[in-house]
């Protein structure tokens, strides 16, 4: 996998002269933080060598090279969901490359249901630490020395410094944002009430379908990672009605305005 990740970071350092400060992977429905890059170079997935190749047709991602506020980023609008089929090494693959083209912070964010009955659909959680119910785990299998250490140390994952970054600059700003819990699921079904019990007690303060292997691998390779989840519901059980994606969608755009000034604000600090 190694020379496989180098001949993607190879085509990348050919389309861009520089090295992104940051990288940001961006969640269901928080795309338009790319109208905040200036300057962008994009990239479809489909063009870039050894990317998963997508199941959708006709809705590939993109990575968007560029600036905001003249600090120049990586955003990755679009990414490979556990629960479409690709596998683990798949899903994560974007993050190897970007540690080895040289990314040394990485933004992750998410669409999330609500489990803590305090949050609202609209809230914006800043991620201090995370459960991984996946079930499996990205580094199963050989490991490669090149990459990181066969038993990664997941003491400060989402990193404090980063934390307080975010957490002064949503101050300043008048943001309003939660700290709390993201627990990742493979998906693709919802909870049910009596999981999202479980979860709740386990110490859950958001549930969602992905950022945990990404960040697994982030850590992995020694990364600086921020984390914010958009809570766009209520997890079953907590919410009144059932479930659904258009919802979920809908709520993601109108949180995402603030999601954006935020993550926007904070990176030019980084
Ligand atoms: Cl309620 N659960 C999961 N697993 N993912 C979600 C969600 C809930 N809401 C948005 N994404």
């Amino acid at each position: 996998m190694y020379d496989k990740v180098m001949e993607t970071v190879t085509y990348l350092n050919e389309k861009v002269a520089y090295r992104p400060k940051v990288a940001i992977i961006l969640g269901s429905g928080l795309g338009d933080l790319v109208d905040y890059i200036e300057e962008k170079v994009e990239i479809s997935y489909e063009e870039i060598p050894n990317f998963p190749v997508s199941t959708v047709a006709g809705h590939a991602g993109q990575l968007v090279f560029g600036k905001i506020g003249g600090v120049e980023v990586l955003a990755m609008k679009g990414r490979f969901h556990y629960y479409e089929g690709y596998d683990m090494k798949q899903v994560t693959y974007p993050v190897y490359v970007m540690k080895q083209f040289g990314i040394e912070n990485i933004i992750v964010s998410n669409a999330a249901g609500g489990a803590n009955s305090t949050f609202k659909p609209g809230t914006l959680m800043l991620i201090t630490d995370h459960i991984n119910a996946f079930g499996t785990n990205p580094l199963i299998g050989k490991n490669d020395e090149r990459f990181g250490p066969r038993f990664p140390d997941m003491s400060e994952t989402y990193t404090k410094k980063l934390q307080e970054l975010a957490k002064t600059t949503a101050k300043e700003m008048g943001i309003d944002y939660r700290e709390g819990v993201y627990l990742g699921t493979t998906g693709p079904t919802y909870e049910t009430a009596a999981e999202v019990r479980a979860f709740i007690s386990m110490g859950a303060d958001a549930i969602g379908m992905s950022t945990v292997p990404e960040v697994i691998i982030a850590n992995y390779t020694g990364m600086n990672i921020l984390g914010i989840s958009c809570i766009t519901n209520m997890a079953t059980g907590i919410a009144k009605e059932a479930h659904s994606h258009e919802a979920v969608v809908e709520i993601a755009k109108r949180t995402g305005n603030e999601f954006c000034r935020w993550v926007a604000e904070t990176v030019k600090k980084i």
